[in-house]
């Protein structure tokens, strides 16, 4: 089954590839569509349908869209949905962990949890599919590790003694929000 990927992150597209292996994952570059879909929900399911049946309605064949994101309890859930946009469009991966740390400078240790969150969606003629995935850890106090993305370097899981950033990609895959959420997706899909 042929599916474009609603998105231009290219992490996003490896991590989707390497997940949905049954499936021929192909980009929206690919597939020749050029459109950037605004992401006007406040929810991740919202935004991510919104992708997804943008990407469908252009393209005509099943899209598969991911919104993502990290909640931070001590931040009240921010940046949340905002998380590719905190601190404004000027900065850079490295700009918006270096300012999530300086919003948590005074948080200490026990508050500092937080959870990364994906909601996959798919749109087709045949409908529209949801899985949603999560990812629990804390913030530590400084960037640690070279993989990843985003906020990898500062997530840091107690039960693997690393940051997501230190983990291979398989590792990542395999305990990941968007890892969940993709396996989630996968059943369903073959549930059809
Ligand atoms: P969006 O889903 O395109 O709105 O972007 C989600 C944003 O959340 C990304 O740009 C990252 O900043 C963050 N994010 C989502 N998933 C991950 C992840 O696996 N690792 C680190 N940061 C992530």
């Amino acid at each position: 089954m042929k599916i474009i990927a609603a998105t231009k992150n290219k992490n996003k597209l490896r991590e989707f590839g390497e997940i949905l292996k049954g499936f021929e994952i192909i980009s929206q570059e690919e597939a020749g569509i050029d459109i950037d879909v605004e992401e006007t929900g406040t929810t991740f399911e919202e935004n991510s349908r919104l992708k997804a049946e943008a990407i469908f309605k252009a393209a005509g064949i099943p899209a598969i869209a991911d919104d993502s994101g990290l909640c931070v309890d001590a931040l009240d859930g921010a940046p949340g949905v905002y998380s590719a946009r905190y601190g404004g469009e000027g900065l850079d991966d490295e700009g918006r962990v270096q300012l999530l740390l300086k919003n948590m400078e005074n948080v200490p240790d026990e508050k500092r949890t937080a959870r990364f969150v994906c909601v996959i969606t798919m749109v087709s003629s045949g409908g529209v599919i949801t899985a949603k995935g999560e990812c629990e850890g804390v913030i530590n106090h400084a960037p640690k590790g070279e993989n990843g993305f985003g906020y990898d370097p500062v997530f840091y899981m107690k039960e693997y003694g690393k940051t997501t950033a230190e983990m291979s990609p398989d590792e990542k895959n395999a305990v990941s929000h968007r890892g969940k959420a993709l396996k989630i997706f996968e059943e369903k899909v073959k549930g059809l």
